[in-house]
């Protein structure tokens, strides 16, 4: 059926979650639903929703529980959890939501706008967490993205099967499929044409891409979407260290649209811990992929997840992620509290650490990283790099020449995944132009555009 109206969607989490709102948002077209940034005029209500973190969970239940008093006023607006905590929950989600329309789970998009039918002619409270194909084999609709962005994400796989104690994913987001490789190229062939310059491959552990089904394997799949006419850089995250292979340290090396920056999850520096994680690989190992990939890419950027106050974490294992941070340096890293999450073995394990502990590590540990940020950003000045333009920056920049002038700024990133801000020039959006680097800051650079440099 086609109805008309209007669709609010709010996307807590990962890029992936970016990537399946998008989806969602053209199911919800195909049904008659505009997209709009105003809550307030909305006819249905979507949250696409995180479960990887208690916070994440908690936020998607406190905006949801927004709409109660808003739909007795509305009684026509539809409410839907969708994604990972919609998975989680099931039909528990309307203990604490009574007045949601719909769950619907990662794995039952594709029934989407059956469920809004049945939800138009009456029928209440839907749950729908029932495994179904995969809804990224259609092609995305251009008109439904948030904005005309240079750069975008592709999913080429959902799912996991690692096991590691602490995540929720492998129970939420299912198996592991890999996306059909021709699908894939054709989908970013699709947003090349549709002007966007770079794209970011998404999986849980894209080293397996491709494994299971016995199609081509991850820097193959690299090398077919190098050709992709339009394309300038290709990004992907995340690496899983136990499958990291030498052929996509050599991808990474010669294709010239792969960026020099690879995303590696190490989560602790102690082999006592990896182990209770079920990482699947020692402390060694990853600092010997490191040294490796090092010698194959000299300049490459290096960013990692790190998790601290995981079960039974003595200060000797927190100091061996210390410790690894020192070696390495990275050029940034996302560094999380542990958090229990119920259906992962972890949150039954033994000698949970206390929250104040927990949180003393990772402010400890976060100061420590923004030193070696500082350094790697501060290693720029002076260099010419290529930036891709993104767009003006929300931010000005004060007190910027002799006059003490207020002036408007651009922003882009360079290969490594640094944001550069300069002067506003005549350049294009989705431009690659050179810029010297004048100053670095702790998450930025600045600097003045040089030339061109695609
Ligand atoms: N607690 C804290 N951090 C977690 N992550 C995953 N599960 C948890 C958890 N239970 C982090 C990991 C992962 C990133 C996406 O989120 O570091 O790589
Ligand atoms: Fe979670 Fe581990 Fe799978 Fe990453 S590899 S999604 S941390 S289970």
């Amino acid at each position: 059926m086609k109805y008309s109206g209007f669709a609010y969607i709010n996307t807590i989490g990962c890029q992936m979650n970016v990537y399946d709102s998008e989806k969602l948002a053209s199911i919800l077209k195909s049904y008659g639903f505009e997209k709009t940034n105003d809550m307030d005029t909305a006819d249905i209500v979507v949250c696409n929703t995180c479960s990887i973190r208690h916070k994440a969970e908690e936020k998607a239940f406190s905006f949801l529980g927004r709409f109660a008093k808003i739909k007795k006023k509305k009684p026509h607006l539809i409410t839907v959890m969708a994604g990972c905590v919609a998975q989680q929950e099931g039909k528990k989600a309307f203990e604490r939501i009574p007045h949601l329309d719909l769950v619907l789970g990662t794995q039952a998009f594709s029934r989407f706008g059956q469920h809004i039918d049945s939800i138009k002619s009456g029928q209440q409270r839907i749950v729908d967490t029932k495994d179904s194909q995969m809804i990224y084999e259609t092609m995305p609709d251009t008109a439904c993205f948030d904005e005309n962005k240079v750069s975008r994400f592709v999913t080429i796989m959902q799912g996991c099967e690692n096991f590691c104690t602490y995540c929720v994913v492998p129970y939420v987001r299912g198996q592991e499929r890999s996306r059909l490789p021709q699908s894939i190229v054709e989908e970013i062939t699709v947003l090349a044409n549709s002007g966007v310059k770079e794209v970011t491959l998404l999986g849980q552990n894209v080293n397996s891409y491709g494994q299971k089904e016995g199609q081509i394997s991850f820097p193959q799949l690299l090398t077919k979407i190098n050709e992709i006419n339009g394309i300038h850089r290709i990004r992907f995250a995340t690496s899983h260290p136990k499958d990291l292979s030498s052929d996509l340290m050599y991808a990474i090396r010669d294709l010239d649209k792969v960026c020099n920056h690879l995303h590696l999850p190490v989560q602790s520096g102690s082999n006592h811990i990896l182990k209770k994680m079920n990482r699947g690989y020692t402390r060694e190992l990853y600092i010997k992929q490191i040294l490796e990939l090092k010698k194959q890419c000299p300049d490459i950027a290096l960013s990692t997840d790190i998790i601290v106050g995981f079960p039974s974490e003595t200060k000797e294992d927190f100091n061996d992620t210390v410790d690894l941070l020192q070696k390495i340096e990275f050029d940034s890293i996302f560094a999380f509290a542990y958090s229990d999450r119920s259906s992962a073995p972890a949150a039954k394990f033994p000698n949970q650490i206390d929250e104040k502990e927990k949180s003393d590590r990772l402010n400890k540990l976060l100061k420590q990283q923004e030193h070696y940020t500082e350094k790697k950003n501060k290693d720029q000045v002076g260099k010419i790099l290529k930036v891709l333009v993104e767009g003006k920056s929300a931010k000005k920049r004060n007190g910027f020449d002799q006059y003490n002038k207020t002036i408007e700024q651009m922003v882009g990133r360079t290969e490594s995944n640094k944001i550069v801000h300069f002067p506003i020039e005549h350049v294009n959006i989705g431009e690659i132009i050179k810029i010297q680097i004048e100053s670095a800051y702790s998450h930025s650079l600045w600097g003045h555009p040089v030339g061109t440099g695609a």
